[in-house]
């Protein structure tokens, strides 16, 4: 069979926890390593989701005219699996990913798969591909649901057929400086969503437009691009791949989600776990002046995890942070891991065992 037709085929699957001799899982960095098997299903006229199925990781067959090509109907989301070191395995709030493309969908004009679907079609992802999961402390299996438009279309309007698919990889640290702090620089040329867009929503059209910004900022020794608001030219909006945090004392502010930042999930559970301990949490207007004295600047994502800031470039200045001092996000962090690994109790449900 062509890989195309082996993609579609059902098949049963025989994911295991065997070794994985052909990864080197102290290396894992964050880019793509084919898996075994990926979850995928198709929606019927009336935008219901048929029962996925798991098939063979491969290409997929798309018609030209696919809506997702041509006019980039088409959302992702990203969330982890985790392996402690019982060996047992634990998704991170899938239900977040769900309802976020839940609301994405209905901003795109696509259907979506119902909460229990996404959620049940992460975990067979997820199992299926259990032997990428790596090890404890070495890095997830990052997964990666996509709601594309998949039908025909040549007038601008919705696909008349979506398909709802998973993959999955396994990673390790999102930047290559691993876990050390980032250099952003802050763009004022470009900018990354505008009101009544769609930066509120994980749009597959939000991302190549950055390419641009990014690929300058990196060949120039930068680690990400900072946005800032496209009316005012002056309040933060977020990074290319994480949502930003700046401290002070005992407050720590970020942008709030009036739909041209990304409602992060990790941005969520960390202003959860920072009010917790006690700090003040500020969803607010963060004007880029505040950043030129921040006790402290930080960087969440999914990808990311919790990253400090260690400088940050604004129209030819550059701020530093001592990173040696940055207690917050080392803080917020060490929960977080401790939280992924076990160490720390799940008070609030927000891991899956799978
Ligand atoms: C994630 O953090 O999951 C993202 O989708 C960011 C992406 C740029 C890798």
């Amino acid at each position: 069979a062509s890989s195309v037709q082996e993609a579609f085929e059902p098949s049963t699957y025989s994911g295991s926890d065997d070794e994985n001799g052909d990864i080197d899982w102290d290396n894992l960095g964050f880019g793509i390593k084919q898996t075994d098997y990926m979850y995928i299903t198709k929606s019927s006229n009336d935008g219901i989701f048929e029962q996925g199925q798991i098939n063979r990781f491969g290409n997929i067959e798309l018609n030209p005219s696919a809506g997702v090509l041509n006019y980039g109907q088409g959302l992702f989301e990203g969330t982890k699996a985790f392996r402690r070191e019982d060996g047992r395995l634990f998704l991170f709030r899938p239900d977040q990913n769900a309802i976020r493309m839940q609301f994405g969908a209905d901003r795109m004009c696509m259907p979506s798969p119902s909460i229990d679907q996404f959620v049940d079609a992460v975990k067979q992802t997820a199992l299926a591909n259990r032997r990428w999961i790596p090890p404890p402390g070495k890095g997830s299996l990052y997964i990666r649901p996509l709601l594309i438009g998949s039908g025909p279309i040549l007038g601008l309007a919705p696909a008349p057929e979506y398909t709802f698919l998973v993959f999955a990889s396994p990673v390790g640290n999102y930047f290559k400086e691993g876990l050390s702090s980032l250099n952003l620089y802050i763009e004022d040329e470009f900018h990354r969503a505008t009101r009544g867009g769609v930066g509120g929503v994980k749009s597959i059209t939000n991302y190549s437009p950055v390419l641009k910004a990014l690929t300058r900022a990196k060949s120039r020794g930068f680690s990400d691009v900072l946005y800032l608001d496209s009316v005012y030219k002056k309040n933060l909006e977020e990074a290319t791949s994480c949502n930003i945090f700046v401290v002070k004392e005992n407050i720590i502010s970020t942008p709030p989600t009036n739909g041209t930042i990304l409602p992060g999930v990790t941005r969520k559970t960390v202003i959860d776990i920072a009010s917790n301990h006690g700090y003040q949490v500020e969803e607010c207007t963060v004007p880029v002046e505040e950043l030129l004295d921040a006790d402290e600047v930080f960087c969440t994502g999914t990808a990311v995890g919790v990253l400090p800031v260690g400088s940050i470039t604004y129209q030819g200045k550059r701020v530093d942070y001592k990173t040696e001092s940055q207690l917050v996000s080392r803080d917020l962090y060490s929960t977080l891991v401790g939280l992924q690994s076990g160490l720390l109790e799940d008070k609030k449900g927000w891991f899956l065992e799978i």
